[in-house]
């Protein structure tokens, strides 16, 4: 089976793509210097030119922050998005789009199903709805899989900013906003599973199981990498920051995932 991955240079994707291969994928790269995005006529052109049977589309802004001042965010998490499903629809492609537990705004006590009602608090989580509402209204055959607190080896992440912060003297970690933390590998198998078993089209919940706070991640960090180091919860509001974050966006992965502390610990064995 031929699939096209966009954003094949990021975090994800770069993990996705030997997993594709792996699991006997013919896998087409496309990272930024192959297409921009957002540019309509370049990216029909390679994607017409490769024909694949499945897009995987990854490629986004995921600078959260920065997203409520950046006009690019919109540009390529929602735009760009209605074009690549365009182009899906128009070649009978399946098209898998990765979104994130930041569409709702986590009011809800109980962890989010796909049907829950999106309600996003900062521009990422709208830019990538809107994306998600292109990849709805275009493309027959799609998959949206939201993922969540992503970590991997190829990309800065919360793990990798923990470890490098160990000698820090005071390190305040936010302990009210709650989530389930994901490994890129194993969003990678998720993902591969999903089109293996030729799922029911739709959307899905693809996220580590269980769930923690910003300070039970960073405490399991420190533990699993053997560093002795106190850390001290702190609230939102202590912690500013430019784009409002959910209290409260645990997914339901309908066991798609394995528990995020073995997910973890495995990481973290591979890293050293
Ligand atoms: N990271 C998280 O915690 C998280 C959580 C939930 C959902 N997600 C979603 O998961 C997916 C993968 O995230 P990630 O962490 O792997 O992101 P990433 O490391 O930032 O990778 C995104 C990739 O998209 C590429 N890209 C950006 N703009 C482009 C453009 N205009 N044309 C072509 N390529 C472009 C980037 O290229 P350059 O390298 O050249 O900039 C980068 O390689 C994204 O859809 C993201 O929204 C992420």
């Amino acid at each position: 089976m031929n699939v096209l991955v966009t954003g094949s240079n990021g975090m994800l994707g770069r993990d996705l793509c030997p997993l594709l291969d792996d699991r006997g994928c013919e896998t087409i790269e496309a990272a930024r210097c192959d297409f921009d995005i957002t540019d309509f006529s370049a990216a029909e052109k390679f994607i017409e030119k490769n024909m694949p049977e499945i897009l995987i589309h990854c490629a986004a802004y995921t600078n959260v922050d920065r997203a409520e001042e950046d006009e690019m965010c919109m540009k390529v998490n929602a735009y760009a998005t209605e074009n690549i499903a365009k182009i899906c629809s128009k070649n009978n492609i399946t098209m898998v789009y990765i979104s994130t537990d930041y569409v709702f705004d986590g009011t809800k006590n109980s962890p989010y199903l796909p049907s829950d009602s999106t309600n996003p608090l900062n521009k990422y989580g709208l830019s990538k709805l809107k994306g998600e509402e292109a990849v709805k209204k275009y493309c027959e055959k799609y998959y949206i899989a939201r993922t969540s607190w992503l970590y991997g080896h190829h990309g800065n992440n919360f793990v990798e900013t923990m470890i490098s912060l160990k000698d820090k003297q005071e390190l305040k970690v936010v302990n009210d906003q709650t989530g389930c933390p994901t490994w890129t590998a194993d969003l990678s198998g998720a993902i591969a599973d999903l089109i293996e078993e030729n799922a029911e089209y739709g959307i899905y919940h693809l996220c580590g199981s269980g769930k923690a706070t910003w300070f039970e991640f960073a405490k399991e960090i420190f533990r699993l990498c053997g560093i002795e180091k106190e850390i001290t919860p702190c609230t939102t509001a202590e912690f500013k920051r430019p784009a409002k974050r959910p209290a409260y966006s645990v997914m339901d992965n309908q066991s798609r995932c394995r528990d995020w502390k073995a997910a973890l610990k495995d990481y973290i064995e591979l890293r050293a």
